[in-house]
Parts: C-alpha cells; structure tokens; sequence
C-alpha cells in the first residue's frame, strides 16, 4: 500500500509512480486527515510512506500517523520523501517511530523534486520544473525496483548539521512557523473556494467569498501555491516568488 501526503503535488507524483510499478494500492492521506477518518490501514505488500519534507523532517500531522495509526497485514515499511534538497536526518526520525511501533524497517529515501518553499524559494519556471521531475523518474525507479524485490533502502543527504536542523530547528519550526497566523489575501481572490476544498487540514473557511484561516494550519502551501490568482500570501514573504503546482503523474490509476 502507497500512503501519501502532498501540498504542491510533487508526492503524489512519486506516489502514483510508485504504486504503479509496484501494483499497488494508492491511498491520499490528504483524503484521511480532511474526512478525519480512522487511521487503520491494512496492507498484505510493504506499506511506503510518500510525504514531503518540513524542516528536515516529515511534517508533524504525518509522523503522528506513523506514531498512532494501526497498520495491519504486512509489517514491513519505507518511507519515500520528495524534497527541495534536503532531509537532514529525516530518515533516523521515521525508522525511530516506525520500530516503535513494532514495523519491520525497510529503509529512508529522499527523493529530489520542485521546491514549493514558496516563503523563501523562487518557484521554478515550467521548464525548470520538468528537468527536475524527468531527474527523480530513475531515482523512483530505483527505489521500486528495491522494494519490488523487497531490499532496504537507503538514500539520505550529507546535509550539514544534520542532527541540529531534524533535532532541534525542527521543532521549533512545527512551534512557531508551522501556521497560517501572516497569511493574507488580495483583492484578486475571486471566491472561488479552491483554497477551502483542498486544505488538507480543513484550516480554511469561506466568509463573505474570502478564505478565512483558522488555527490548524500544517503549512503545506497548498493552498498559497494552487490559488488560481496568487491571491494568497505569507505577508512579505512570498508576493515575488511566484507559484508551484506539480503537473499531474501521467498514468492510468
Ligand atoms: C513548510 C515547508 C518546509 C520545507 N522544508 C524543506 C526542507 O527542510 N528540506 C527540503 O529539501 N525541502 C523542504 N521543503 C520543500 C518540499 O519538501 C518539497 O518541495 C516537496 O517535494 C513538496 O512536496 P509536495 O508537492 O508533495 O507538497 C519544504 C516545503 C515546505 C512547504
């Protein structure tokens, strides 16, 4: 079984990659954290995560599935993470929880995709975007092939201060900057309500045609980046940067 999480596309992508090399069950964790639904899976194939990284880490809502959801069937997982560049010691964190939880560990791999980073990073051009997913198809082909064949994996960054950017920056980042208390919205919103129906966390409502955020933001800027007419920002962070939606994964499924 496939679970992923995406904001901008780009795990999906991997993810609908994945579980059609590996004929496998795809499941939107997106789907599972907006219905609230009950995180049971049952799997008799490995279960692999799909998820981007937040700071150095996966983003909080998912290492609290993998700490509290009842996984059932087979026992063996990997975790697969679509990343601007850098997963720090990602992969220490989610073997550390997984084993918790009584999962047979198979393994980490970062995968490098677009960026959405849209507070701090230029958005890639169309063409810049493409190279970068043509560049993680091998990679995501490796990764099938490893666990087809049922191998571990293993594919992390030398990120500098590895240990002080997952261990220490990453919870200060889930405290302080994993929220929606700067974002903003222009007058070019046109009420269309996209925002709302694909927050993932259902942090935002429409009042009166406009997107109003609430307190449970896990800042995938998700709806920053698929906002038809950019009409939503982090105040003076991302107005220039331009936007990030990854093209859809093309097969069948
Ligand atoms: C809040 C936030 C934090 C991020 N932190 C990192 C990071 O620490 N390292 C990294 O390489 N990329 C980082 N990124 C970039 C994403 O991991 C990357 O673009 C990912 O592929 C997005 O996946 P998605 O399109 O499935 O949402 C971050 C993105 C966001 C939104």
């Amino acid at each position: 079984m496939v679970l992923f999480f995406t904001g901008t596309g780009n795990s999906e992508y991997a993810a609908r990659f994945l579980a059609e090399a590996l004929e496998d069950k795809l499941v939107s964790l997106n789907e599972v954290l907006k219905s609230g639904a009950k995180t049971a899976f049952h799997s008799e194939k490995p279960f692999v995560v799909v998820s981007p990284i937040y700071a150095w880490r996966l983003p909080q809502r998912i290492e609290d599935i993998l700490k509290t959801a009842e996984f059932s069937g087979s026992r063996d997982i990997y975790v697969v993470a679509t990343m601007g560049g850098k997963s720090g010691n990602c992969g220490k964190y989610c073997e550390k929880l997984c084993k918790k939880r009584g999962l047979e560990w198979k393994g980490f791999s970062g995968v490098v995709m677009p960026s959405n980073y849209v507070v701090a990073d230029s958005m890639p051009g169309e063409e810049e975007a493409r190279q970068t997913l043509e560049a993680a198809l091998p990679v995501l082909k490796i990764l099938a092939v490893a666990i087809k064949a049922g191998k571990t994996i293993e594919k992390t960054d030398k990120t500098p201060a590895a240990g002080f950017l997952s261990g220490v920056v990453n919870p200060m980042f889930n405290h302080f900057a994993a929220n929606s208390k700067n974002f903003v919205v222009s007058d070019a919103c046109v009420s269309c309500g996209q925002c709302a129906a694909f927050c993932p966390v259902n942090n935002i409502t429409m009042k009166d045609g406009k997107p109003l955020f609430d307190g449970k933001c896990m800042s995938c800027f998700g709806c920053i980046n698929r906002c038809p007419k950019a009409a939503i920002n982090v105040k003076g962070k991302s107005e220039n940067n331009g936007r990030y939606v990854c093209p859809p994964y093309p097969c069948k499924t």
